[in-house]
């Protein structure tokens, strides 16, 4: 597969960081945003980032000028038929995923490989909707993308050997390290990660230690670079919640289950990080652990 130009769909935390990774890695790259705010949002993220490693000394202006080059944002949807591949990131809802998949499949050439970033929802479900089922995979990146090395590459039962290969070294193009997996909701890492993740929550729920001790416990305990109640926060509640409810639906068990207080919190809009409260209180810095969750 000649890849040169690779579309994106979706600039928010995940989307932007896979345009960056990918005008890193040389490719042309579109994004997509459904609005002229969100896309300004989306490309602003990846700007400061850069702007950041020019500070720490990890790029130089010439090379961050290099990659925002590379680097085009749109609001049509219809702009990314002239990609070899598109990476979808948008909201974790089959029916999004489905309606941007169904309209990319009437104006992309039939050689466009299509893959969506989804973190529980099935491939296949997807796929089958498409004129082009054995050309459609995962590429599930994790947050934050430019600096987190792994890229989990899905087959679904109708993926087709050499379109699983041509995204596996793709994966590998952007300097990411690949692992296969088969499209079994969570995947890989989900499926281990969201169980400890909710366990966390129950923990706190129980009493068993407070915000503070759960986190500094398993970072000093276990040498996790986050504790786990911190990297919920930098996950995202309401995104956390989202893909317990969908591995919960799957599996029927009780470790996918999302704990009371976690909906609590997405009810009351304590998303983490993205919304300035979740667990801490990034108000404060450091961020502060918030009182009266239980
Ligand atoms: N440009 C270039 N390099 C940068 C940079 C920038 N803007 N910002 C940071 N870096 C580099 C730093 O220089 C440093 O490099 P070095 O090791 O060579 O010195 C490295 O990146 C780490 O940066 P920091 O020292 O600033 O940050 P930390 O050491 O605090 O690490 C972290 C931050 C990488 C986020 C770390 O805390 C971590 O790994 N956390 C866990 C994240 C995680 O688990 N993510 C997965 C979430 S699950 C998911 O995404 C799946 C979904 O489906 C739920």
């Amino acid at each position: 597969m000649q890849v040169q130009t690779v579309g994106v769909v979706g600039c928010g935390l995940m989307g932007s960081g896979i345009a960056q990774v990918c005008a890193e890695a040389g490719y042309r790259v579109l994004v997509r945003e459904v609005s002229e705010d969100l896309l300004a949002k989306g490309l602003g993220r990846i700007r400061s980032f850069l702007d950041k490693g020019v500070e720490k000394g990890k790029l130089t202006q010439e090379r961050r000028a290099e990659v925002l080059g590379r680097l085009e944002g749109t609001t049509s949807l219809q702009k990314l038929a002239a990609s070899d591949i598109v990476i979808e990131v948008v909201v974790e809802n089959l029916a999004a995923k489905r309606e941007v998949f169904q309209e990319l499949d009437a104006v992309c050439p039939p050689r466009t490989l299509f893959a969506s970033n989804t973190s529980s929802l099935s491939i296949t479900e997807m796929a089958a909707t498409t004129k082009r089922p054995d050309r459609f995979v995962g590429l599930h990146f994790f947050n934050p993308v430019p600096l987190m090395k792994l890229v989990e590459v899905v087959r679904s039962l109708l993926t087709s050997a050499e379109s699983f290969e041509n995204a596996v070294e793709f994966a590998r193009s952007l300097g990411k390290t690949p692992v296969r997996a088969s499209d079994k909701t969570g995947f890989v890492v989900n499926r281990l990660l969201v169980p400890y993740l909710l366990d966390a929550i129950r923990a706190l729920e129980e009493g068993v230690g407070s915000v503070l001790d759960i986190d500094e416990g398993m970072r000093l305990g276990c040498g996790h670079p986050m504790g786990p109640l911190t990297l919920l926060d930098f996950v995202g509640l309401d995104t956390t919640y989202a893909i317990a409810n969908i591995m919960f639906d799957e599996f029927r068990e009780r470790r996918f289950a999302p704990p009371p207080l976690l909906k609590r919190m997405v009810q009351a809009g304590l998303f983490g990080r993205k919304s300035g409260k979740g667990f801490y209180d990034y108000s404060h810095e450091p961020a502060q652990p918030v009182a009266g969750l239980v």
